[in-house]
Parts: C-alpha cells; structure tokens; sequence
C-alpha cells in the first residue's frame, strides 16, 4: 500500500511522507508512536521483484533467526540456508555496494540480534569488497558476519536479555560468547577457519584491549578486524529501547576518534568512506528546521550530502522544493533522520 498523505507526529515532525510505500518496519514504527491509521491511495500494491534487496534482507533476517533459534535449541546449524542467502548479499553488494543501505539501522527490541546480524554482514561486505576480496572471501566474510554472534545462543537467557546493567560476573559470562561461537563454527562441517576466527575474535581489539584473548594488531584475523569495525557502527547507530541512535557523522566520528586504537586504522578509514553516509531517499531534518529528501551523496564528503527540501518544522510550507549542498553550506547539517 502507498500513503495518501503525510504521516505527522504529535510534536508537529513529519514521520512518513505521502507516496512512500509502507513497509512492514513503517508499521512498526506506526505502532511505536501510537498513530493507529493512515490514509493510502487506492493504487494496485507494488509486488517485490523475485531479487529485490528488500527480498534478499527479508531472506537474511529469517534465515539467521532460524539459525539461531535451533542452535539455541540444541539443533545443528543450517548451514545451506545461511550460505545461500550470504550469496545472494554478496551478489547484490558486488553490483552496486549502495543498495542495502535504505534497510540498514531499523531495530525493534525482540529482533535485535538477528537484524544487528544482518546489518553486521552487509557493512562487512562492503568494506571487504573496498579493500579488494574476491568472491570466495567476501563470501566467507559475510557468513563470519552474519555469525558472529552465534556464541550468544550459549549464553543464558536471563544475562542475554537482562535489561539492566550486567554484573562482573555476569558479563564475564557474555563474553565467552566469542567462544562459545568459535566451538559451534568449528564443529560444523563446510565452515573454515577464518569463519570460525571471526565468530572468535570479533571483540578483540587493535591495541590489544579486547577480548577473549587480548590479541592486538596483525595478530587478529583481517576478517574480524572488518567485522569489529561493522560490530561497532552498527551498535551505535541502531535505534535501542535505553538509547536513541547517534547520526552517522557522530558514529563516523567515533570511528575516527578509535582508528589505531579500537580498530585497524585501514578499515577504519575505508569505513568513514563508504559505509558512514545518508542513504539517497532519507528523509533528514537540517539544523535549519528544513526538511528534506537526500538526492545525491558527495564524493569523498559522504557526510555532507545534497538535500532536497520539502518542508519546514516550523514556518511556512514550502511550495517550490529547492536544493541545499551540503558540501558548499558549511554552517548547515543534519541533525535527524526521520524516516
Ligand atoms: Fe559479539
């Protein structure tokens, strides 16, 4: 179904603008802020295309939560779903690295790990295609990726989804997930061992700091250095029910401010470039109070796109949408994405 009109919040902040097709994470977002209807248009709904990336998300989010839910249950891990559907990301990514990033950074509370999975995957697989792996890596890569937190199934319940903070002992619990994850990887035939290090050494550290071995630098594997860097953004800007997201330029700036320090400063930096950015289509507020569509990201300035606008948060409306560079009005920036 597509909106007829425009979807406001109570505070007056646009959530959804009229012609967007609504999803199933739009609803949930819908039911998050208690709009209980909309008005749509009386068009034929738009079918997804057999390969759409929307399809191939969809395919990733239930393949790894099956995965997981049987692991936890004590059932062998699927391991022909799960390499089927890291092709088909790597196919997607390999064509155009850009497509995913409109269903990146969606989270709701009972679906975090598995879609915090997914995202992990595609960040790493773009920057490994960045720094140059071949299919057969990326591929191996991105079902590290998607993995990597496989361990957590081991891991109790009560500590997994405490909503507190977790004690010493508690977290010390939850750190052996990295180890937990080694073992399953290492115990299911068709998966290597750089897929099993990932699954191990994702919170290990460049100086060293991480854990479960403390390993620094070159010592872990390069797969695991990219899949921390990805780890690390995708916590960040993921919406949390104790934490609202930070924008991508204050994670990216984070990535910065930990490049030699937290994270290979290599990937750190390939990163910044090409995953830290505003997806074309993203509806963002300025600093100014306008509001507007991303149309065009700028090379080398991926944080300072150009942006049409389209409305106001307070003012007049605005009836002739006209265009602001980011890259050229310097005193001008994003503050918010609201859809
Ligand atoms: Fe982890």
């Amino acid at each position: 179904m597509k909106l007829a009109k425009d979807v406001y919040l109570s505070d007056g902040r646009v959530l959804l603008l009229a012609g967007f097709i609504i999803k199933s994470r739009y609803i949930r977002k819908l039911e998050l802020f208690n709009i209980p209807f909309v008005y749509i248009t009386e068009e034929e709904p738009v079918a997804l295309t057999e390969f759409s990336e929307e399809r191939v998300y969809a395919e990733a989010f239930n393949t790894i939560k099956s995965v997981m839910t049987s692991v936890r249950e004590g059932k062998e891990l699927d391991i022909a779903a799960v390499k089927d559907t890291v092709d088909d990301i790597v196919h997607k990514v390999i064509n155009n690295e850009t497509v995913f990033m409109q269903l990146t950074g969606i989270r709701d509370i009972d679906n975090y790990t598995f879609l915090h999975s997914v995202d992990v995957c595609i960040y790493s697989v773009i920057t490994g295609k960045k720094l140059g792996l071949n299919k057969e890596e990326l591929n191996d890569l991105g079902i590290g990726a998607v993995l990597h937190d496989i361990g957590k199934c081991k891991v109790p319940n009560e500590i997994l989804l405490k909503p507190g903070k977790l004690t010493d002992e508690e977290f010390n619990i939850m750190k052996l997930h990295t180890v937990y994850g080694h073992e399953i990887v290492s115990n299911t035939p068709g998966l290597n061992k750089k897929i099993a290090n990932i699954a191990c050494q994702h919170h290990e550290k460049w100086d060293g700091s991480g854990y479960p071995l403390g390993i620094s630098k070159y010592q872990i594997d390069k797969f695991a250095r990219i899949v921390t860097a990805a780890d690390i953004y995708d916590a960040l800007t993921a919406d949390r029910i104790y934490r609202k997201r930070d924008m991508p330029h204050m994670a990216a700036e984070y990535i910065v401010a930990n490049s030699s320090i937290l994270i290979d400063p290599e990937i750190a930096s390939i990163f910044i470039k090409n995953i830290t950015v505003y997806p074309e289509g993203a509806i963002v507020l300025l600093n100014t109070g306008e509001i507007g569509s991303v149309i065009e990201a700028n090379k080398n300035m991926s944080l300072r796109p150009k942006v049409r606008i389209i409305a106001r948060k307070e003012g007049p409306p605005v009836l002739e949408p006209y265009t602001v560079d980011l890259m050229h009005d310097l005193d001008v920036f994003i503050i918010d994405i609201l859809s």
